[in-house]
C-alpha cells in the first residue's frame, strides 16, 4: 500500500458502489467442509471473508493436519476467486503456533499468499488483549494477529464507519488547531491497527459454548470497515456463529458453514441474542439452516 501513497494514487471506496440499506438480508446456515461450500459460490461475489482456520495445533479434532499449507492452499485460491475486484479476506491466527510438524500458523499463510496469489496484504491487525495465561520462560502473550488481505488496489474501506471518538479534551485542543480540519477531528480517530478489545472469558454473556468464539466487537469492526449494507459476508469456518450475528446487525448478507454438526446450534443461539424486535425496527432478515452435506449452490 506504500506504493499507492508514493505514487499519489487516491483511494475511493465509495466510487462504483451503489450502498442501499436491503430492506431484507439473507444468511445461509451450513454444516459442510469448507471447500465443498467454496465451490458453490460464483466468482466475484463475495465482499469481506472473515477467516478463521483451525491450525493444527490439537485444540480439538477438527484442528489436525498432515500438511497444512496443502490443504489451506485450496480454501486461499478459492477465496480469491469468490472475492468481488474491492473485496478483502481477514484471516486470524497467531505467530506463535509453528513448530510441530505439519502444523501451520499466520506466517506460512502469509508466506503461501505472497508468493502464490495477486491479493495485497493491507494490514497486520495486532489483537491485544489484557487477559491470558502467565508465562515463566518468555513474556507472556497478549496478542493475536488478523492479516487483511485485498483482492486489488481497489478494495473497500469504509474508515468513518469505525473510527474511535476522541475524549472531550483531546477534541478540545484538536478543534483549536489550525492544521487539522475540524470536520475529520468531529469524526473521530483511526482505530489503527493494534485493537485492545478483551478475549471473551468463561463467563463472559457473549459465549455460545464454541471454544474458540471470537469477540463480537473485533467481527462488527471488520464487517463495518470493509464491507457495506446489502453486500454479502462469507465465513466457512464459522464457529460459533458470530460471523451471522454480526451480519444481521449490519445489514449485510451471509453465508456461513462448518465441518461441525453443532454449528447451527450455536448460530440459533447466537441469532437469539439479537433477536428483540426493537433492534430491527426496519430490516427483516431470513435464515436458511441446511444439516448435511447438501451440495449448495448461491445466487448473488
Ligand atoms: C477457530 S474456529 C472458528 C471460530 C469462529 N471464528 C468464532 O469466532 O466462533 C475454526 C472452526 O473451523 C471448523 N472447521 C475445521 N475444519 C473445517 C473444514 N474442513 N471445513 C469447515 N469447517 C471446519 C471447526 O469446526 C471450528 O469450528
Amino acid at each position: 500500500m506504500n506504493s499507492m501513497n508514493r505514487d499519489g494514487e487516491t483511494h475511493s471506496s465509495f466510487k462504483d458502489i451503489s450502498i442501499e440499506r436491503p430492506q431484507v438480508t439473507h444468511h445461509v446456515v451450513q454444516v459442510i467442509d469448507c471447500l465443498q461450500l467454496l465451490s458453490g459460490i460464483p466468482d466475484n461475489s463475495i465482499q469481506l471473508i472473515v477467516c478463521d482456520p483451525p491450525y493444527n495445533i490439537m485444540l480439538a479434532d477438527w484442528d489436525s493436519f498432515d500438511d497444512y499449507i496443502d490443504w489451506a492452499s485450496n480454501w486461499l485460491l478459492e477465496a480469491e476467486r469468490v472475492l468481488t475486484s474491492n473485496g478483502s479476506i481477514a484471516i486470524f491466527g497467531g505467530l506463535q503456533f509453528q513448530g510441530e510438524a505439519g502444523s501451520g500458523d499466520l506466517l506460512s499463510i502469509i508466506n503461501h499468499l505472497r508468493h502464490n496469489s495477486k491479493m495485497l496484504l493491507v494490514n497486520l491487525i495486532i489483537w491485544n488483549y489484557q487477559n491470558g495465561m502467565s508465562a515463566q520462560r518468555f513474556f507472556a502473550n497478549r496478542h493475536e494477529e488478523i492479516v487483511w488481505f485485498a483482492k486489488t488496489r481497489k478494495y473497500f474501506f469504509d474508515l468513518d464507519a469505525v473510527r474511535e471518538p476522541y475524549e472531550e479534551d483531546v477534541m478540545k485542543i484538536y478543534l483549536r488547531d489550525k492544521r487539522l480540519n475540524p470536520e475529520t477531528v468531529k469524526k473521530g480517530r483511526n482505530p489503527t491497527n493494534v485493537w485492545r478489545i478483551s478475549r471473551l472469558n468463561g463467563n463472559s454473556k457473549e459465549r455460545v459454548g464454541h471454544p474458540t468464539q471470537k469477540p463480537r466487537a473485533i467481527i462488527q469492526r471488520l464487517v463495518r470497515a470493509l464491507s457495506y449494507p446489502g453486500s454479502t459476508i462469507l465465513d466457512f469456518f464459522g464457529g460459533s456463529g458470530i460471523t451471522t450475528r454480526v451480519a444481521i446487525e449490519e445489514n449485510r448478507h451471509s453465508i456461513c458453514g462448518d465441518l461441525d454438526p453443532i454449528f447451527p446450534h450455536y448460530t440459533d443461539l447466537q441469532i437469539q441474542k439479537v433477536m428483540p424486535p426493537d433492534m430491527f425496527s426496519d430490516t427483516q432478515y431470513e435464515i436458511r439452516e441446511t444439516v448435511g452435506q447438501e451440495h449448495p449452490v448461491f445466487e448473488l
